[in-house]
């Protein structure tokens, strides 16, 4: 646990004000910090809680969600996805908070036969509105070993990255209209289920249930967050666990756009067929 002072103003025109935060960080005991919330076994904690697992059979998935809420911080876990033969499969990972007009931050982990690739799926969704979606290849083999997705969000930005390379920023861009998630508290879930339907090509290849059950594992979970509560909107939290400030730096811009040059599949910003009004305002940005 670290303490730390902090000067924050939101706007130069206002008084600018001081505002003293806790920076917690956990690094988490699953049996501490998170709650199974579904799939009847399916999930399970182990290794005295350093461990999770979720799996999906033809019966059911399963799921868990953290039993805190974090309004900004930095979220890190480590994630082994669905090895082999995982078509169909999806192994949603996200931030959210509760209600209709939800905010939520998404990564999902659409699974392939045996040797192709998995696709990573990002949206951001604020009062409930998504379709920003960008969807990215990995640099690697996600099912070999663990490797690190992360979070980062604050009053300025989200940030989605993998292995702390940078693979999306969403920028709080509320100056031109665009909303942005930083008003509603989230949790972290993850679950696993099957969407051959939607996940494979409009159903084009089945999920072969004889390789099931299917199962994804966690460890390693940190979170790093100013402590609730804090008045919505009047943000604190506005530096990376480090007091580094919250812009990425040089280095991680470049790997940002190596990411988004080399691997990115889709882009919502670029699919005109979607939308032929006219972009989103932040697309053009
Ligand atoms: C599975 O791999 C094929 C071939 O590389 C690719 O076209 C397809 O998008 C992949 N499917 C998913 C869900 O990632
Ligand atoms: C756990 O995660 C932290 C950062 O989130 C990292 O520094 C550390 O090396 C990880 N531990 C293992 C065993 O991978």
């Amino acid at each position: 646990m670290a303490f730390s002072l902090s000067v924050y103003s939101r706007n130069s025109l206002l008084l600018p004000f001081l505002t003293l935060f806790l920076i917690t960080s956990s690094r988490a005991n699953f049996l501490q910090d998170f709650d199974i919330t579904w799939g009847e076994g399916r999930g399970k904690i182990v290794n005295n809680g350093q461990l999770l697992t979720l799996s999906l059979d033809r019966y059911s998935g399963s799921g868990f969600q953290s039993k805190k809420e974090y309004l900004f911080g930095k979220i890190d876990m480590q994630l082994k996805l669905v090895p082999g033969n995982s078509a169909g499969t999806v192994t949603a990972y996200y931030l959210s908070s509760e209600g209709q007009n939800h905010d939520e931050i998404d990564f999902e982990f659409l699974g392939n036969i045996s040797g192709e690739p998995y696709t990573v799926h990002t949206n951001v969704y604020t009062e409930g509105k998504g379709e920003r979606e960008q969807q990215f290849r990995l640099w690697f083999d996600p099912t070999a070993d663990f490797h690190t997705f992360s979070f980062l969000w604050n009053p300025q930005t989200v940030v989605f990255l993998v292995d702390n390379t940078p693979i999306r920023e969403f920028k709080n861009l509320e100056n031109i209209g665009v909303q942005f998630p930083r008003k509603q508290a989230m949790r972290l879930y993850s679950s696993i289920w099957n969407a051959d339907q939607w996940a494979t090509r409009g159903g084009l290849i089945k999920t072969d249930w004889s390789q099931a059950p299917f199962t994804a594992s966690y460890r390693n979970y940190t979170a790093t967050s100013c402590a609730l509560p804090v008045n919505p909107g009047q943000a604190s939290c506005t530096s990376a666990p480090d007091n580094r400030p919250w812009k990425l730096d040089p280095v991680s811009q470049d790997k940002l756009k190596w990411v988004q040059q080399n691997y990115m599949i889709y882009n919502y910003c670029t699919d005109t067929k979607r939308f032929p009004q006219g972009f989103p305002p932040e697309c053009s940005v």
